[in-house]
């Protein structure tokens, strides 16, 4: 899977040009974009670029790579996103956030012009929700008092631990993700995501509905898979 990771996070520098402003995803996915984005940078393929990272673990690794980044602020309108997801469903709608960068990543996707999503074969899937959980971040502040509501919708809600110790996690805004399981998949995307942002408490969740232009998905015959959103 690590290859076909490596084949779809290089084949999004085709879609990077000189000068670019870019919204750097988060994950392992991203981390080879970032690797291919650092050597093109290095050797003189590529210059003038602005990244925007989507988190401290991403940051830290352009910064290694000599990516140069900026503020989200300072560089918006974004001309590219490139990011990883958990879930790519038929017209392209996402869950993502198993790796809790996903209020970050959907700040930076809203000033993208451009949305390049890059992934494995494992992450599509007929329905959303049926694979991965929908994380979901939320202030700390009485989170549990959302459990009940989670549950009306059809979830089954588990707050996201760190590691053996059972401490909750904590996303790069000092927020916590419960993760949302749903038995049957997610039947209604749009409908669960407004009422879910409709509770105040809830932050953000992992639903990318109608955001990615472009998905690229690394296949084992080393090819890459290319899917548009119909205009
Ligand atoms: C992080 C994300 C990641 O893009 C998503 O979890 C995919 O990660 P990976 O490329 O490691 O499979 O949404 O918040």
């Amino acid at each position: 899977m690590e290859d076909l990771k490596r084949l779809a996070g290089r084949a999004a520098l085709r879609e990077v040009e000189s000068g670019m402003k870019i919204g750097l995803g988060t994950g392992s996915t991203v981390r080879h974009f970032l690797d291919a984005l650092g050597e093109a940078l290095a050797q003189g393929e590529l210059r003038d670029l602005l990244g925007v990272p989507t988190s401290e673990a991403t940051a830290a690794r352009a910064h290694e790579l000599g990516i140069p980044l900026q503020e989200l602020h300072e560089v918006v309108p974004l001309d590219l996103a490139v990011d990883g997801a958990d879930e790519v469903d038929p017209s392209l709608d996402l869950i993502k956030g198993l790796g809790g960068a996903l209020l970050r990543e959907k700040m930076v996707v809203q000033e993208a012009r451009r949305f390049v999503v890059i992934a494995d074969p494992g992450k599509m899937v007929r329905r959303l929700g049926t694979q991965a959980p929908l994380p979901v971040e939320v202030v700390p502040f009485g989170w549990r008092s959302h459990l009940t509501f989670f549950q009306v919708l059809g979830a089954q809600p588990r707050l996201r631990t760190r590691g053996e110790s059972g401490e909750p996690f904590l996303t790069d805004n000092g927020n916590h993700v419960v993760d949302l399981t749903f038995p049957n998949g997610i039947s209604d995307p749009r409908g669960l995501q407004e009422s879910l942002r409709g509770r105040a408490g809830v932050v953000e969740t992992g639903l990318f509905l109608d955001s990615a232009a472009l998905v690229l998905v690394g296949t084992a015959g080393g090819s890459i898979s290319r899917m548009e959103r119909n205009p």
